[in-house]
């Protein structure tokens, strides 16, 4: 597959806003690509949508969800000189590409896409078909770039999967025709998944067996970026923790989810292993180190806070980002699309 140039590309909803869990678990390592990567990053309107209007809020919820999104990927370290920061629906391609993928996958890959099933709950027949299709607008984003890694949280391993599945398919598929245009063995890389860093899975702070999310309905449970030093703090003070103090290594923190979740959190916001965390706070009580938690969380993330505050107060300046990033995403898009079409039989004047 050394045929293909590395290039990173991932997104992530404007729905609600973003949290530790978001921080941790992607946006670091998105930020540390941007150094060495050829990087895209995506604020997926498109996916925002796929629960019905009544759920996602109408008109003017998207535009803000949009532009608050944008401004945390700056404010977290996403640099719009570094990245192409862009919306997916002002690139038209994804979708395109999305309706050719359609025809691609099949049935029963969608099928067993634990996402939908979650999302869709009891009542699947009254769930819109966008949510079933998500997955394939996912695979499609992706690919319309021809990305090689994709970095993301632990829970889109499966679409990752899937999007291999699609690449595979048409490679396959159209192997022929790939080969007679002059595009070799493989016109789609076959992507790989990025999930690494010591916190790929941020938990509740109310219940460590449930992911942090930005829907429960306990805003206690989680830490906003727009939170202010005093919610942060306050929120980490009052985080659930079992009777037990700090053990001294990582085999106490077996069973005990909240206590591993805390003490995972330090380690991702200090850049250390969660060893040597525990080499220092080991034996001592969990007040003392939510007390040194909290004051760790505050510097990293009150900042971030306070930049998306600056930015939203210019959304001019948001908005000239993504037309930025949106002209220079489609400058690569339209001519792997091109080339799909012309792979496929359709005729492309
Ligand atoms: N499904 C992803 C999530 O919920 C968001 C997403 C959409 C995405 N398209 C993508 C992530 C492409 C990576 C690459 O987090």
């Amino acid at each position: 597959m050394s045929q293909f140039t590395p290039r990173v590309l991932s997104g992530m909803q404007p729905t609600g806003n973003l949290h530790l869990g978001n921080y941790l678990g992607a946006m670091l390592n998105w930020i540390r690509m941007q150094e060495t990567h050829e990087t895209l990053y995506c604020v997926v309107d498109l996916h925002a949508i796929t629960q019905g209007v009544t759920v996602w809020g109408g008109p003017t919820v998207l535009r803000k969800a949009i532009l608050d999104v944008t401004a945390a990927y700056i404010a977290c370290g996403l640099d719009p000189k570094k990245s192409i920061i862009f919306n997916q629906s002002q690139v038209a391609e994804h979708a395109e590409l999305a309706w050719v993928f359609n025809c691609v996958a099949r049935l029963g890959w969608l099928d067993r896409m634990t996402q939908f099933k979650e999302k869709a709950g009891k009542d699947k027949e009254r769930a819109s078909v966008g949510l079933y299709d998500y997955p394939v607008l996912m695979a499609a984003d992706i690919l319309i770039y021809k990305a090689t890694h994709v970095p993301v949280g632990e829970d889109q391993k499966q679409h990752l999967e899937l999007t291999r599945d699609i690449a595979q398919k048409f490679n396959l598929d159209f192997a022929e025709s790939i080969a007679a245009q002059g595009h070799g063995e493989a016109f789609f890389p076959i992507t790989d998944p990025v999930i690494q860093g010591p916190a790929t899975r941020v938990m509740s702070l109310r219940d460590g067996t449930k992911k942090m999310s930005k829907s429960d309905p306990s805003d206690l449970s989680r830490i906003n970026l727009t939170d202010s030093a005093d919610d942060i703090a306050r929120k980490i003070r009052k985080a659930k923790t079992d009777a037990d103090g700090i053990p001294s290594a990582a085999g106490g923190l077996k069973g005990r989810p909240e206590a591993e979740n805390l003490v995972g959190i330090y380690a991702a916001l200090a850049g250390q292993g969660v060893e040597q965390v525990l080499a220092e706070y080991g034996g001592g009580q969990f007040s003392a180190f939510k007390n040194a938690l909290a004051e760790l969380a505050v510097l990293k993330l009150a900042p971030i806070a306070g930049e998306m505050n600056r930015l939203l107060a210019d959304p001019g300046y948001v908005e000239a980002v993504l037309k930025d990033g949106s002209d220079r995403a489609r400058a690569i898009a339209q001519p792997v699309m091109r080339e799909v079409r012309k792979i496929m039989g359709f005729v492309v004047s």
